[in-house]
């Protein structure tokens, strides 16, 4: 039984892919999932695979060098999937440091941890351990409103803290594999929705806000297009890029289905006037005239898209979901978990909403 070690996976993307990894191979593969539990981190998330004999939780900081090598000695990891970082980008330029921390220093541990466990004494690795470190597209920096793609070719160009520390460890990875031959993938991905998604994020917050009647806040002139994909179609994409990537390469995830954030809002609220009924009190309190202009994101990247060539050409991965359907899947998620997004939104949310918008 092949035994995965998932960091971050109590967040959006990694508790989705442990659904699809259970879902996918079943009995097949073991996973140990190391979280250290932040605001971002939610046991909720995994509340129905948790009693699985195949499945552990280990509540602990990839900061941690010694816990992280423990974890390592007690257990033959032949895969590492690498999500747990600080994601969010406003906070970034708020509080960058920590950032710097768990972002840059944590893959670092991870790093030396796997290292240590996977060389032999020739300098190579054992045979079929891999790792795969899960990145982002705003490493690449910012594209013309009119102009091209990324490409995994194009030039490093990160403007936010964020997006700097997300670099920072792309470039360690590298380093690792450059220098010592490590086993390892950078999946470099474009912006994700779905469920289970912290609503800080664009989405999730403003479906949240406009089923309360709440303002929904668009920064700038809201034309800052990105390029959205449905969190399950990113999970089947690290799959296949372990399972049938060329080692030591990076892949590039995402595709055309650019959007603005402005007309991400009017999808959204034309959806929730869809899908809710006539009865239901919240569907009066869903609103064009929610729509608030703020004042812009420092340093905002304007457009995000990504050509996604080579991992169709190499792996066979292309985006599936259309996001007219996985809009109405999130939502529909949301309206049967109106109890995850109580709990998340309640305490420590209430402080950063009105620290992160009130002087907007
Ligand atoms: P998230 O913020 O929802 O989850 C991050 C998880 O990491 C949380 O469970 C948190 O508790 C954990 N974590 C944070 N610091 C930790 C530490 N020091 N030690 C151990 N665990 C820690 O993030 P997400 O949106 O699921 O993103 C996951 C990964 O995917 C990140 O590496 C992010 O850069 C990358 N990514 C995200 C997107 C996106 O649209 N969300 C797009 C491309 C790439
Ligand atoms: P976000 O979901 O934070 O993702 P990222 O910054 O990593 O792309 O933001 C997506 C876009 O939505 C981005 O252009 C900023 C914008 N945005 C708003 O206009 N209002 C908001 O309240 C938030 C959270 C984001």
């Amino acid at each position: 039984m092949r035994t995965y070690l998932v960091t971050g996976g109590a967040g959006f993307i990694g508790s989705n892919y442990i659904h699809y990894m259970f879902r996918k191979y079943g009995d097949q593969i073991r996973i140990i999932n190391v979280d250290k539990l932040t605001y971002a981190g939610n046991l909720e998330n995994l509340k129905d695979i948790e009693d699985r004999d195949n499945y552990t939780f280990i509540r602990a900081d990839i900061c941690d060098s010694e816990a992280i090598s423990k974890i390592f000695e007690e257990n033959d990891i032949e895969r590492v999937v690498h999500f747990a970082a600080e994601s969010h980008v406003d906070r970034s330029i708020k509080n960058p440091e920590v950032f710097v921390k768990t972002n840059v220093l944590g893959t670092l541990v991870m790093l030396n941890a796997a290292k240590a466990a996977w060389e032999l004494p020739d300098g190579s690795f054992k045979p079929d351990h891999k790792f795969l470190h899960v990145s982002t597209d705003e490493v690449y920096g910012s594209l013309e409103e009119d102009g091209g793609y990324f490409y995994e070719t194009t030039p490093y160009a990160p403007h936010s803290p964020y997006s700097a520390s997300k670099a920072s460890s792309d470039m360690l990875v590298k380093a690792y594999m450059d220098t010592y031959h490590f086993p390892a993938n950078i999946t470099n991905c474009s912006n994700n929705y779905g469920p289970y998604q912290f609503p800080e994020k664009l989405i999730p917050l403003i479906i949240n806000n406009a089923l309360h009647g709440k303002k929904l806040p668009v920064y700038g002139d809201g034309k800052n297009v990105r390029d959205w994909l449905f969190v399950e179609d990113h999970c089947k994409g690290i799959d296949m890029v372990q399972e049938k990537g060329r080692l030591f390469e990076t892949y590039n995830i995402g595709g055309h289905n650019e959007r603005q954030n402005i007309q991400i809002i009017h999808i959204i609220l034309d959806t929730l006037r869809e899908m809710l009924s006539d009865s239901d009190p919240r569907r009066a309190l869903v609103s064009d005239d929610l729509i608030t202009y703020v004042e812009d994101r420092k340093g905002h990247d304007r457009r995000y898209a990504i050509a996604p060539d080579k991992i169709k050409a190499e792996v066979g991965w292309y985006p599936e979901t259309k996001f007219e359907d996985g809009i109405r899947k999130t939502i529909a998620w949301y309206f049967e978990h109106e109890d995850w997004m109580k709990n998340v939104t309640s305490g420590d949310y209430q402080k950063y909403y009105e620290d992160m918008y009130s002087g907007r």
